[in-house]
């Protein structure tokens, strides 16, 4: 689908880039030319991805809860390139739990992550590139209940909501520096990270597929090639957007009517019937 120049020569910074959609997008970015960072917590995790990745990758073990680590590793992956031009915020952590059994230390290890950790990130990078003169791209990997919640999962909601609003806020105040802001918002992508914490058993990852119009998860490569394109200069023009790629899974929750799907061809027969008689 894509010229395998695409990304020729970009230098792009993945967080969480050393498992499951983070290493997905890396290893097409790396197929389409990019040169990789990779960053996360476990620097055995890192170090084993990109020695399995067909390009080159460096990689630095950074928490973003802590700005110190940010700062020394962007430093790092600087000294490494000569610059970052795409970061991409997609660490993050998630855990389903009744919202009134969080302790507030399990707020704060999810919103610590994925609000701070993406706002501290971003920042370390944005103040180099305003101060460098260059341009850049930013994307934030968001989710489906960004926009409109979730129970049970509610300070990741949180928390992605506040991604969104940084990614449409900065789209605006420093789209004057030449950085672009865009975000993806995926749907069930069955990853060990995710669906070890929100889909342990075969009944509930049958739930959630069953809330999918197109009645199917996603492919890894099928978000690899969006984030591409939203990242490459084609997509130039897209600034503060959020794409996002579920099967129709949000819209689905969203129409009043929607749970009709359930109704058979039978049944509708004398609905019809029915809703013909109410016309008088
Ligand atoms: C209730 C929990 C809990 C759970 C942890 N805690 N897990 N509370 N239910 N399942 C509480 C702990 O009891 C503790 O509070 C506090 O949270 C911190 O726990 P730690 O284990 O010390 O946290 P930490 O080591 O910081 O780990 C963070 C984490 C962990 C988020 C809890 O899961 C993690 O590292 N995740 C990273 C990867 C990840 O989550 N990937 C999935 C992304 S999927 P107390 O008070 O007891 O001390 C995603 C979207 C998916 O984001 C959307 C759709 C499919
Ligand atoms: P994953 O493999 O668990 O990815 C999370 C990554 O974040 C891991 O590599 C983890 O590495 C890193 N990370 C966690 N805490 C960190 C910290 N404090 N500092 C630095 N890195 C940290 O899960 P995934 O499914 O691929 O998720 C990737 C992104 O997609 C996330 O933003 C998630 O919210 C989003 N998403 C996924 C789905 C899905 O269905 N899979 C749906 C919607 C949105 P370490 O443990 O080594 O730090």
């Amino acid at each position: 689908m894509f010229d395998a120049s695409l990304l020729k020569d970009k230098v792009i910074l993945i967080t969480g880039g050393g498992t499951g959609l983070g290493r997905a997008m890396g290893e097409r970015f790396l197929e389409l030319g990019a040169r990789l960072a990779i960053t996360s917590r476990r620097e055995e995790v890192l170090a084993k991805a990109a020695s399995e990745m067909d390009g080159e990758v460096f990689y630095k073990s950074c928490d973003v809860r802590d700005p110190q680590q940010i700062a020394d590793m962007v430093s790092a992956v600087e000294q490494h390139y000569g610059r970052i031009d795409v970061l991409i915020n997609n660490a993050a952590g998630n855990f389903a739990s009744p919202t009134e059994n969080l302790s507030p230390r399990a707020v704060d290890a999810v919103l610590n992550i994925v609000l701070h950790g993406t706002f501290y990130t971003t920042l370390e990078v944005g103040k180099r590139w305003i101060e460098q003169g260059v341009s850049g791209t930013m994307l934030n990997i968001v989710t489906s209940y960004a926009s409109t919640g979730s129970a049970f999962v509610v300070p990741s909601a949180a928390a992605k909501a506040g991604v969104l609003a940084l990614t449409r806020s900065l789209a605006v105040e420093w789209a004057r520096h030449g950085i672009r802001q865009v975000a993806i918002a995926p749907g069930l992508f069955p990853t060990d990270g995710a669906w070890s914490r929100l889909a342990p058993t075969p009944e509930l990852s049958e739930k959630l597929l069953n809330r999918v119009p197109l009645r199917r998860v996603g492919e890894k490569d099928e978000l690899a090639n969006l984030a591409a394109y939203l990242i490459s200069d084609y997509a130039g023009y897209i600034n503060g957007e959020v794409v996002t790629i579920d099967g129709g899974e949000w819209l689905q929750g969203a129409g009043q009517f929607n749970d009709l799907l359930e109704v058979t061809n039978e049944q509708w027969i004398d609905l019809t019937d029915l809703s013909r008689k109410g016309k008088s």
